[in-house]
């Protein structure tokens, strides 16, 4: 039965990662997986909320299907605000699920199932996160695509978007990533995020937001700004909510899928469905992950602790991601004359230089790292800066021969152990 299986073909993102652990060099340049290091490349640990939970011990017994219900609450919250008419009037259907990956498999999964009919149509910008079109085509969804990225411009392609939006049948689902957009860095910006709510009116259609990096970008509620302006509008919407990036809980699968409807009713018969698909799928998630997040949410100390964490974060990645510019500026090794990165946001920019694939790249990274210490050395602190900033990039997909580099998450933000 098993003979003859053919072999799949080879991710390179995964590979990059078995060839970045396996490697013993300090000198390693990771551009595999995004994950955010500390200066000491480590990643955060929510020591304070793990005591805490350590301590009530809520024990291994099954979760609910649909989730923890306080975790449900709080990151809802979180999302939509404190305040929302959306969240009040219980329109929204939210479920806990594996990640945000699992999220965004669950919404696309409950589309198909349950929400859509045949024919309608799913857009997405491209370029865009790798796993966006494997997830949708799992579920025998074809995606329709649209420029993303203005190369000229260095920036959102708008006009593209809004074309794309302008020609798609009504109802139609358009997949936007909410903030810090993976891979190019360049996000909407708060009056074309009113633009394109006001073409999706237009033509009833219905946003999926995959929310990955929620307080990396400018903070915490100025990310959530697309979300809320949509929800304010009485738009139907997905929302693929991850907490794996801004809690540093990358292997405990922490996400929701929120699923904004029209009426209370309509919500209750929407997470009876989810639930239904769960069930089937997986039929519970892990609890640890969401008991930490809820842990902090639901404490206001440890909630301030988290937002501070945030921002040093988000001005750490800052910093570093000018260091990366500058080094390359200064060693002119890589740099196709007149580089420029892309406006900044928590999570990445583009910085072209003269390699196609990620090995090469690699390769050379490493190369320029040797030689920034030796031309470098007598500028101690430089070299140093120079290194953590090299200390976690990683790359994602050539854009037509620009290679993406967008730099690491977080860190020197360790909560001290005794709190
Ligand atoms: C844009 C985007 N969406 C979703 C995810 C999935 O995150 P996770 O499944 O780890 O929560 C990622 C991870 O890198 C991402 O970059």
């Amino acid at each position: 039965m098993f003979d003859n299986i053919p072999l799949a073909p080879a991710d390179p993102l995964l590979d990059l990662k078995k060839a970045v652990d396996s490697d013993s060099s300090p000198h390693k340049v990771n551009l595999g997986i995004g994950i955010y290091q500390n200066d000491e490349g480590q990643i955060h640990e929510p020591y304070c909320a793990k005591e805490k939970l350590s301590f009530e011990d809520p024990g291994h017994n099954y979760t609910a299907s649909t989730g923890i219900d306080e975790y449900l609450v709080h990151a809802a919250e979180l999302v939509f605000g404190p305040n929302s008419e959306t969240l009040a009037s219980q329109r929204v259907a939210s479920v806990q699920t594996i990640a945000g990956t699992g999220a965004i498999h669950l919404g696309a999964l409950f589309l198909r199932k349950v929400a859509t009919t045949p024919g309608q149509k799913v857009y997405v910008g491209t370029p865009t996160w790798g796993n966006h079109e494997p997830l949708f085509k799992l579920v025998a969804t074809h995606l329709e695509k649209y420029n993303y990225y203005d190369r000229d411009e260095r920036g959102v392609d708008l006009r593209s978007c809004l074309a794309a939006i302008r020609a798609a049948p009504e109802k139609s689902i358009f997949i936007f990533q909410v903030c810090c957009h993976n891979p190019t860095g360049a996000d909407f910006s708060s009056p074309q995020w009113q633009l394109i709510a006001d073409e999706m009116k237009k033509r009833n259609h219905v946003p999926m937001f995959d929310f990955a990096y929620q307080g990396l970008g400018s903070g915490e509620n100025e990310d959530a700004y697309p979300i809320r302006l949509f929800a304010a509008q009485g738009f139907e919407m997905l929302v693929c909510q991850s907490f794996s990036k801004n809690f540093g809980l990358y292997s405990e699968r922490v996400g929701i899928l929120h699923v904004v409807t029209r009426s209370r009713k309509a919500a209750q018969c929407t997470l009876s469905q989810l639930q239904r698909l769960i069930r089937a799928e997986f039929s519970s998630s892990p609890a640890y992950g969401a008991r930490l997040v809820n842990t902090i949410l639901k404490d206001q100390m440890l909630r301030q602790t988290w937002v501070a964490e945030l921002d040093l974060m988000r001005s750490r990645l800052q910093h570093n991601r000018l260091r990366l510019y500058e080094s390359f500026q200064v060693l002119e090794m890589l740099c196709r004359p007149g580089h420029v990165p892309a406006k900044f946001n928590g999570r990445g920019c583009m910085i072209r230089v003269n390699v196609r694939t990620d090995k090469r790249l690699w390769k050379q990274l490493d190369e320029v790292k040797r030689k920034a210490r030796e031309q470098l050395k007598y500028l101690e602190q430089y070299a140093l800066d120079y290194q953590r900033s090299m200390s976690g990039i990683f790359a994602e997909q050539p854009v037509d021969g620009t290679i993406v580099i967008t730099s690491p998450v977080l860190s020197n933000s360790r909560v001290p152990r005794e709190c």
